[in-house]
């Protein structure tokens, strides 16, 4: 359950940095703030001693620790939230000022602030996302079964993943477990991803099922029996990190039962039908980052209906049902 030391780093580097590069002289300019940080340098203090032997059987030790970590990822969420807010703030009443001066410098200015408000709102929304939004992991332990070229093409979807999830009016909290840090998945989301290492996202090598409560997470397969219905805030949605041009059937359905969670599909039977094409194909696999966009439409309008609609590219065959559709069995 515990990120290991280089992936908390790597975490809180993740918002910090984003946090710190748009800074711009804006320092850590109000004592509310330094104040956070004091007390959070306190509680780095408070790991060290509570876990240099306070605690006798190792198995007490490291689920004690785990649960220090928990909270101080949860405090330090809070505090990069909250820091973004404030920034956010600060600069659309600037934005507000220069607009209503009229001055026609100003108003150059103002459109400089215009692209930073909104890079700002988002990095607010994101950092928001971590404290409070629905979760969704990507599962990369599957990785091991793809060639060097699936892998890159992974890269690249995951780093679509996160454009969208940047964009988004409800981003989710998102991790990528079992991203081992000497693989080439690693070095490919580095190479394929600017600014990877500074993305908001959890990452560590640790499993997901090592990180949240079998019964709060639901494996997102297309091989599963039962629908996906909703999109649920206490639950962690796990999509299976492969890009299979082999088409290996079962590998996140098989994992998904192994690991001894529930597993879904998108409703995709339930609201689409076939189209008649040329090359009569069809196909309900997607890729993880047409997954995540679908999960994120609806998320925002609460229909399956526009989220598939949208979000199932016309290649795959499919087409939304509607009444007049004639009926073919899919
Ligand atoms: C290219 S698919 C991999 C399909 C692969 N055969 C498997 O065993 O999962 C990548 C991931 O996107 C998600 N996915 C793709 N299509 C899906 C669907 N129709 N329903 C639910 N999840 C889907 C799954 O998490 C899947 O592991």
């Amino acid at each position: 359950m515990v990120f290991d030391h280089t992936q908390t780093m790597n975490w809180s580097r993740g918002v910090g940095q984003e946090a710190a590069s748009s800074q711009d002289g804006d320092r850590l300019e109000d004592t509310e703030e330094s104040g956070l940080s004091d007390a959070l340098g306190l509680l780095h203090i408070e790991i060290d001693c509570e876990t240099a032997g306070k605690f006798g059987g190792d198995g007490e030790e490291i689920l004690h620790s785990k649960n220090v970590l928990r909270k101080q990822r949860n405090w330090e969420r809070k505090l990069a939230a909250k820091r973004s807010k404030r920034r956010g703030e600060k600069l659309r009443r600037r934005q507000r000022r220069a607009e209503a001066s009229g001055d026609a410098g100003a108003a150059a200015d103002s459109l400089q602030d215009s692209k930073r408000v909104l890079k700002v709102n988002a990095r607010e929304r994101l950092a928001q996302a971590r404290v409070t939004g629905p979760r969704l992991c990507v599962d990369l332990s599957v990785a091991v079964c793809m060639s060097p070229k699936e892998i890159s093409r992974l890269a690249g979807q995951i780093g679509r993943l996160y454009g969208s999830n940047r964009r988004a009016r409800k981003p989710f909290h998102l991790f990528l477990t079992d991203l081992k840090e000497d693989s080439l998945l690693y070095r490919e989301c580095q190479r394929m991803n600017d600014g990877f290492l500074r993305y908001a996202i959890d990452i560590t090598e640790d499993s997901f099922l090592d990180l949240f409560p079998q019964e709060s997470v639901i494996y997102l397969t297309p091989d599963a029996e039962q629908a996906l219905e909703y999109v649920e805030p206490d639950k962690v949605y796990v999509l299976g990190g492969l890009v299979d041009e082999s088409v290996q059937k079962k590998i996140t359905y098989l994992r998904a039962r192994d690991g001894g969670v529930p597993s879904a599909r998108l409703p995709i039977s339930e609201y689409m039908v076939k189209k008649t094409n040329a090359k009569n194909y069809h196909s309900k696999i997607l890729a993880i980052n047409q997954v995540f966009d679908i999960l994120l439409t609806f998320c925002d309008t609460g229909s399956w209906a526009v989220a598939l609609g949208e979000g199932i590219p016309p290649g795959k065959g499919y087409i939304i049902r509607t009444d007049d559709t004639p009926q073919i069995d899919h």
